[in-house]
């Protein structure tokens, strides 16, 4: 193995792709985001009109599907098919139907493949609600990363004032506790702590804060 495998979940916007990308940039590992790979399949299941209960239909899509990631400033860059579509999957019509596509079954077993693949010989920072669960269940280093709701809703809507979408603060809160509701409660693989995860409420904690709290935890196990 070339470095660690390191798993970093918890629910929406609580930071995770921030801290996970500049951890990986400090130790040199590889960043994956997974919550961009499910985004991907749902903006491909939109533009074609598919019915987002349709499994059969999505995992023929998807299994069609190149998602690519490319290394970006200040994020990755994401891929379908060749296209760029980083700022599209983060769209709220993406945002609010991915828990949808999220909960089959079948595209779980085939993006988790994927995501076991990609972060088979370690050095791998990985994002997502089951990383330390379900897809790197023997991960090195597993992080839980929560903050309340209000800051998390707050965060969002700072990052969409800067790039010009306008949501009101009440509307992130809602959307964020929905999605939470989602992914907690669905059947596969819901978003839980693993049991030996580290949990870190980085409700007033910088980002550089929560960089070093995890970098201890990787350099604790080098
Ligand atoms: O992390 P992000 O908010 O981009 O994730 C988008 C959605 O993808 C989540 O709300 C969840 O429904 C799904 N997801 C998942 N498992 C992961 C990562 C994301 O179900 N490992």
């Amino acid at each position: 193995k070339n470095g660690l495998q390191v798993a970093i979940d918890g629910p929406a916007s609580a930071g995770k792709s921030t801290v996970a990308k500049l951890v990986a940039k400090k130790f040199h590992y590889i960043y994956c985001d997974t919550g961009a790979m499910y985004r991907s399949i749902t903006l491909k299941a939109i533009r074609l009109g598919l019915d987002l209960n349709d499994e059969e239909a999505i995992l023929n899509l998807l299994k069609k599907t190149r998602i690519v990631f490319e290394p970006g400033d200040p994020v990755q860059k994401v891929f379908v098919d060749g296209k760029e579509v980083t700022n599209d999957i983060r769209s709220t019509e993406v945002t609010n139907n991915v828990s949808a596509v999220s909960a089959l079954g079948s595209i779980r077993s085939e993006l988790v493949k994927r995501q076991q693949f990609l972060a088979r010989d370690g050095g791998i920072v990985m994002d997502g609600r089951d990383i330390g669960t379900t897809v790197l269940p023997q991960a090195d280093v597993k992080v839980f990363l929560i903050a309340s709701v209000s800051e998390r809703a707050e965060r969002r809507y700072k990052e969409d004032q800067t790039k010009g979408i306008s949501v009101s603060l009440d509307q992130l809160k809602q959307d964020i506790e929905d999605r939470d509701y989602k992914d907690s409660h669905r059947k596969i693989s819901p978003l839980k702590k693993a049991s030996d995860a580290s949990e870190i409420d980085t409700t007033s904690m910088s980002i550089d804060d929560v960089v070093k709290a995890i970098s201890r935890l990787i350099e604790n196990k080098i």
